[in-house]
């Protein structure tokens, strides 16, 4: 529902917000450059500066990709807004009023939704904020006996516990219910705000959502309070260790990380983040003197949440658990954070399985040390990997460089994978070229191996032959086939419902395993799960097993996704869809056809000259959809020249 804010109003947050300082708000980078300022763009990956503001014209532009506006503009595409909801935000900020919508423009009912939707997220936003003084109150003054008594045994610093306002929700059914009420809150907007159950029984009686348990209120990087992750005080309670909000109008998991309101300044000053499990660890950090520490929250670390970290700095310390599923989330934050450009460091904490715990048992100086003494991730998975092997081995050292070649393949820039070969090369003592011939034979023989695995549920023998040039997929080898799947996968990940209709349309032998076409399946198994706003991070994690060139699907990934208009993602996925069946039918038709003129005469010949026969009527509706097609054989499969542009020309590169 759109709203209206009269001209002048949006004149007047347009006079007082400065561009400058709003952008430095998201991008601490921005520097002065003469009469303008200067950073790395936060809408595209790059290395050196091209996003430039210009204060006098209170304008942004960025030369390398392109984007660009005013302060609104700014604000919309950082915070995923529209513009209503970037004006009322920069109009708090600067102080400007935004009348009440004025009646004359809705009629009495479009008015009272209009005012309802341009309330409905302040109330939940109002909501969270008193609810989070709330629950704290309950724990400082014992009104939540039991989830005090637990707090105490965590020991966390008291100023600490103030700054994160940790709390406690009473073991009551419905103490929040009772007290939003007091406060004026509806169970509408509580409902909304995801902080109420419905009773299964009782259909229409409600319950709170958070019982007897600590509560960490969760902040989005502007410092409001957008949800709450809560954990249980005894372990034969119910329901898991934590417990989080779902997503809500205010609330989108995948854009949150834990702490950032806090650490934004500080990983400015540092130079670079620590990446932590859980909200425990981050306070710990925090307390610790490491204040640019944050962590995912209740899910595992994704795309966005990497391209929201790039903003501020390039570099990361992970600093997650010592246990095996420590070392497992350390492998796939860097499968996502190293195609972004992102140097990564490991830290260890050998006092305790996490930050908190090495706190409690070793004190500030030692989690401090921790974060001081973290070893680059290419070391640490390389004495990884070397642990308990015998390196004097030939084969173990191809083993150990094959593992970790997979990964120095992951950042974009050359530079970066050449010196860290070189690196290797030099610790295995083996020759660059060398090294890098055998491993290249050997992970695409790996790869190929691990698909043939799935593909045949573990039916595998050993022995087979790595894929012959001539085995190449059909995506790699076909620049027109990896452009059209290219375009289809933008526009998938960018549209849930483009998803659904690939999802339904695209047969699943359409897709080999190449690049592109493993990152459409992905998307289309996250769709079926449900995990649609996860596929970018799974794609990552599956390049990790594609022995191809994922250079320009790693881009693809990194970009900030364009919005497309809804009719523009059908349309596109359309066109896709038919030009890949028409390149598939072809691949095929042109296979059958190699076999056919050597085929001797008889009943296997005639069975291809009818699948021949079929493939070209296929072909022939795909490309004449409006002529109705009668039954005859054409010779030769011609690609026509009036086929509506579906096919373009050109190179993929
Ligand atoms: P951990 O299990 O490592 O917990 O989960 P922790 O941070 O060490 O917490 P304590 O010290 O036992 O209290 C790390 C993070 O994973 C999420 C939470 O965000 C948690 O902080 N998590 C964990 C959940 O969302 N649900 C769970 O059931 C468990
Ligand atoms: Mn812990």
């Amino acid at each position: 529902m759109g709203r209206y804010i009269p001209d002048q109003v949006i004149d007047e947050i347009a006079a007082r917000a400065d561009i400058v300082e709003v952008v430095q708000s998201y991008v601490p980078g921005l520097q002065h450059a003469g009469s303008r300022w200067k950073a790395c763009c936060p809408f595209h990956q790059e290395k050196t500066p091209s996003f430039i503001v210009n204060p006098a014209s209170n304008t942004f532009h960025c030369f390398g990709c392109g984007k660009g506006g005013n302060v609104f503009k700014f604000v919309m595409m950082i915070e995923n807004l529209q513009f209503p909801d970037a004006a009322q935000m920069l109009a708090r900020k600067y102080n400007v009023i935004i009348p009440e919508p004025e009646h004359r423009h809705f009629d009495k009912k479009e008015k009272e939704a209009a005012q309802a939707a341009y309330n409905l997220r302040e109330r939940v936003f109002l909501l969270h904020e008193k609810l989070a003084s709330w629950y704290r109150t309950n724990l400082v003054n014992g009104y939540a006996a039991k989830a005090a008594e637990y707090f105490k045994t965590r020991r966390m610093d008291p100023v600490f516990a103030e700054r994160f306002m940790i709390g406690a929700a009473p073991d009551l059914w419905d103490g929040m219910i009772q007290w939003a009420t007091r406060e004026g809150f509806t169970i509408e907007e509580m409902k909304e705000a995801r902080l109420v159950s419905e009773s299964r029984q009782t259909p229409g009686k409600f319950f709170d959502f958070f019982r007897n348990r600590l509560i960490f209120p969760i902040w989005n990087e502007q410092g409001r309070v957008v949800g709450f992750s809560a954990r249980q005080i005894d372990p034969a309670q119910g329901g898991g260790k934590y417990v989080n909000s779902s997503e809500s109008v205010i609330f989108k998991k995948s854009r949150i990380l834990y702490g950032l309101n806090f650490a934004r300044q500080e990983i400015a000053k540092k130079g670079f983040a620590v990446i932590c499990e859980g909200q425990m660890d981050v306070i710990a950090m925090h307390s610790a003197g490491c204040a640019n520490a944050v962590a995912a929250q209740g899910t595992a670390f994704g795309n966005d949440q990497a391209m929201i970290l790039h903003r501020y700095t390039e570099n990361i310390t992970l600093a997650l658990d010592s246990d095996s599923a420590g070392v497992s989330a350390i492998l796939k934050d860097a499968a996502i954070l190293l195609p972004l450009g992102f140097n990564l460091k490991v830290a260890r904490f050998p006092g305790g399985k996490d930050p908190d715990e090495l706190l409690k048992n070793a004190g500030a100086e030692a989690v401090r040390k921790a974060i001081d003494d973290a070893e680059d991730f290419f070391a640490f998975l390389l004495a990884k990997e070397s642990e308990n092997q015998d390196l004097a081995q030939p084969a173990v050292k191809t083993k150990i460089a094959q593992k970790l070649l997979k990964f120095i393949m992951l950042p974009d820039s050359e530079v970066t994978r050449d010196s860290y070969i070189q690196w290797l090369a030099g610790k295995l003592s083996l020759h660059t070229d060398a090294m890098l011939a055998e491993v290249h034979r050997l992970s695409a023989k790996e790869a190929h191996r691990n698909r043939f695995q799935r593909e045949t549920r573990g039916q595998e023998k050993n022995g087979e032959q790595s894929p012959k040039p001539e085995q190449l997929p059909e995506s790699v080898a076909n620049p027109i086939l990896a452009k059209a799947l290219a375009e289809l996968l933008e526009v998938i990940l960018s549209n849930e419902e483009s998803a659904d209709m690939v999802k339904a349309d695209l047969p699943p032998e359409m897709l080999d395993n190449g690049p592109f076409a493993v990152a459409v399946e992905t998307v289309i198994q996250a769709r079926m799960n449900d995990e649609w706003a996860d596929a970018p991070a799974m794609i990552t994690r599956r390049l990790l097993e594609c022995e191809f060139d994922c250079g320009p699907l790693s881009a693809l990934l990194a970009a900030e996704p364009e919005k497309h208009s809804r009719s523009y993602c059908l349309k596109t996925v359309r066109d896709c869809l038919k030009r890949i069946r028409i390149l598939f039918f072809e691949k095929q038709l042109a296979d059958l056809k190699k076999n056919f003129s050597a085929m001797p005469r008889g009943p296997e010949r005639d069975e291809v000259l009818k699948k021949t026969v079929e493939l070209t009527r296929e072909l022939n509706m795909l490309n004449h959809p409006q002529r109705r097609e009668t039954a005859k054989p054409v010779k030769r499969y011609l690609l026509p020249e009036d086929s509506g542009g579906s096919i373009p020309g050109g190179n993929y590169e």
